[in-house]
């Protein structure tokens, strides 16, 4: 009997599954885009996140955590490497979006991927940073940082 149930379970898991790949493989343009802005805005929710939870916020007065300061600047890293890679979708001719991304993206997209990758080349040398110096590098590395974050939505993020 148990094992039944198992099996019917398999079975109908199985098949769930491949209406769920189904599903992806017949995605619309219009669906395509609000997937690929979500994951794109995501990116950017988890960069605030990273740096806001560790050294942001220990530059604003939290108990200094070498660790945590640390794992924050590798995740800008990480998550940096990503940005030129969930703007790869020209989402611009796709109308009814809820986006704050600006066209000239697509049409300047190796000078939009610099942005990104100047970001990644600060974090890095922002990690040196904090294992040379600790906690008395903390508001450098912010102040190398942020205006990474800061150039790019001059230009390529509306207000
Ligand atoms: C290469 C360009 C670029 C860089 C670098 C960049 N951003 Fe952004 N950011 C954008 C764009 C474009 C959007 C709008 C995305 C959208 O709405 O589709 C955005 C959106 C955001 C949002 C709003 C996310 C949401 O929808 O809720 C936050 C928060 C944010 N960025 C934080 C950061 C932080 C923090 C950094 C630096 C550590 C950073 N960004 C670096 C281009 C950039």
């Amino acid at each position: 009997m148990m094992k039944r149930i198992a099996v019917t379970g398999a079975v109908l898991l199985s098949s769930l599954l491949s209406i769920n790949v189904m599903a992806a493989a017949e995605q619309t343009p219009e669906q395509k885009a609000a997937a690929d802005i979500a994951n794109r805005q995501a990116v950017f929710k988890l960069l605030s996140f990273s740096q806001g939870n560790s050294y942001g916020a220990m530059a604003r007065g939290t108990a200094y955590n070498a660790e945590v300061a640390k794992a924050g600047v590798e995740r800008v890293i990480m998550l940096s490497k990503m940005i030129p890679e969930v703007f790869a979708n020209d989402t611009s001719k796709i109308t009814g979006t809820t986006t704050r991304a600006v066209n000239t993206i697509w049409t300047s997209k190796a000078d939009f991927d610099k942005m990104a990758a100047d970001l990644t080349t600060t974090a890095t040398a922002a990690l040196e940073t904090l294992n040379t110096k600790g906690e008395a590098g903390v508001k450098e590395v912010v102040a190398a940082i942020g205006p990474k974050c800061g150039a790019c939505h001059d230009v390529y993020r509306t207000k």
